[in-house]
């Protein structure tokens, strides 16, 4: 029987760990797992907030009971409905027949689309509340933050804020699940990923979601992934990291992705790369695109204020893996960047032209001559090289745009 974690007085933590999982969606790489999360409130009512990835429905079960043991849930409210969080409803169900499911027109859509669910449920709306006996249950709309139905729930008289995907993380909880019994540091760049990956092309409704909970005071953050956050510092990091991420803002350092087949393009990289750092750019990571994972790469796109991307021809377009990277980033609408761009061809360049089209579709300041060999490097080309690296340095470095890391 496993120990109630509580998360503050009656609210409980009954998530799970998935360290079997290689990529979320399919699409992500989960290194160190990932968690879903779920929570209940024991009151009058007794309450669960989401359930599972389907699974670990029986794991699920289990920690349940070793809060509630033989006694009901009453309702069931689903802030999100991606199959990661509503996965184990129908099995819930089956176990609770009574259970009523709380959520918002969209909410009750989705779950008669994907479960065939349309008895026992309670729509709420924008700013509704719910009396559990004790605690109160207030619902807030945050559309596309990360699907459209998905909302938040705050119970007002702990503080306590059941926030969905926001403020997650990737990362199993490995022993601690506060924020107070692990390194939160662990998680930081694993949310900066879970953020750009997942979150990242929803900026607008990141923002309107965080200007709709300003005048919430929060003692406790319960997202859907990854530690819960109740020291003070850390809530106010989340928020302005999350306020930081949504506004396409970044902190100083430098980005360089490249694809290389033989190595030519590589080498202006490094050339780049070292003229960065001998005029003071001390954070730069460099990403072959053909080793590191595209998740990595839009991670620290969306972290830094400077990105180089370097590419040869490739049957008249950009490298297969650039072309990859370079719609993901479009896709996510990522702006506020010094951009700069390189490469090579050996008989016709698309390279150049086809990231002058991207510059020219993202709100990015190019910051030098584009770099763009001919086979192999001259004299000129090198030169052109160390003026990008340069001139990327100069931008990075001398600015009041660029933010301190949060
Ligand atoms: Fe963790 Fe959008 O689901």
């Amino acid at each position: 029987m496993y120990k109630p974690i509580e998360v503050t007085e009656d609210i409980f933590y009954v998530g799970v760990n998935d360290r079997t999982k290689h990529l979320f969606e399919s699409l992500w790489p989960l290194p160190q797992g990932v968690s879903y999360n779920s929570y209940i409130v024991r009151d009058e009512k007794t309450t669960l907030i989401d359930t599972v990835d389907i699974c670990y429905s029986d794991l699920f079960m289990r920690k349940i009971r070793s809060v509630l043991g033989d006694n009901p849930i009453d309702y069931l409210v689903v802030n999100h409905m991606e199959p990661d969080h509503s996965g184990s409803i129908e099995f819930l169900v089956s176990r609770y027949p009574n259970i009523q499911i709380v959520g918002n027109k969209r909410t009750l859509e989705m779950l008669k689309g994907f479960y065939g669910i349309v008895d026992n449920v309670v729509e709420v709306k924008d700013l509704d509340e719910m009396s559990l006996g004790k605690r109160t249950l207030q619902f807030y709309m945050t559309p596309m933050v990360h699907w459209p139905e998905t909302m938040m729930t705050y119970v007002r008289e702990t503080r306590t804020l059941f926030s969905a995907d926001a403020f997650g993380t990737f990362g199993t909880l490995d022993g601690g699940v506060l924020d107070r019994q692990l390194c939160p540091e662990r998680y930081r760049d694993e949310m900066i990923r879970y953020y750009s990956n997942i979150v990242g092309k929803f900026g607008s409704p990141v923002q309107t979601a965080l200007k709709k909970l300003a005048n919430v005071g929060i003692d406790a953050i319960c997202s859907t992934h990854g530690p819960v956050w109740t020291i003070p510092e850390n809530i106010t990091g989340v928020i302005a990291l999350y306020d930081r991420l949504s506004r396409y803002d970044a902190e100083e350092g430098l980005v360089i992705a490249y694809g290389s087949m033989y190595g030519h393009t590589e080498e202006l990289a490094e050339i780049i790369a070292g003229e960065a750092a001998e005029n003071g750019v001390k954070s730069i990571v460099m990403h072959n695109v053909s080793k590191s994972y595209e998740s990595d790469i839009l991670r620290d796109a969306f972290k830094y204020k400077g990105l180089i991307i370097g590419s040869p021809t490739y049957n008249n377009k950009l490298y297969p893996a650039v072309d990859s990277l370079v719609s993901a980033l479009q896709n996510r609408g990522l702006k506020n960047r010094f951009f700069g761009y390189f490469g090579g061809f050996t008989w016709a360049d698309a390279t150049a032209r086809q990231f002058e089209a991207f510059a020219g579709a993202m709100e990015f300041e190019t910051v030098a001559e584009p770099v763009i060999m001919k086979q192999a490097m001259l004299a000129d080309v090198v030169e052109k090289a160390r003026n990008l690296g340069r001139t990327m340095a100069q931008k990075l470095t001398s600015g009041t745009e660029v933010v301190q890391q949060v």
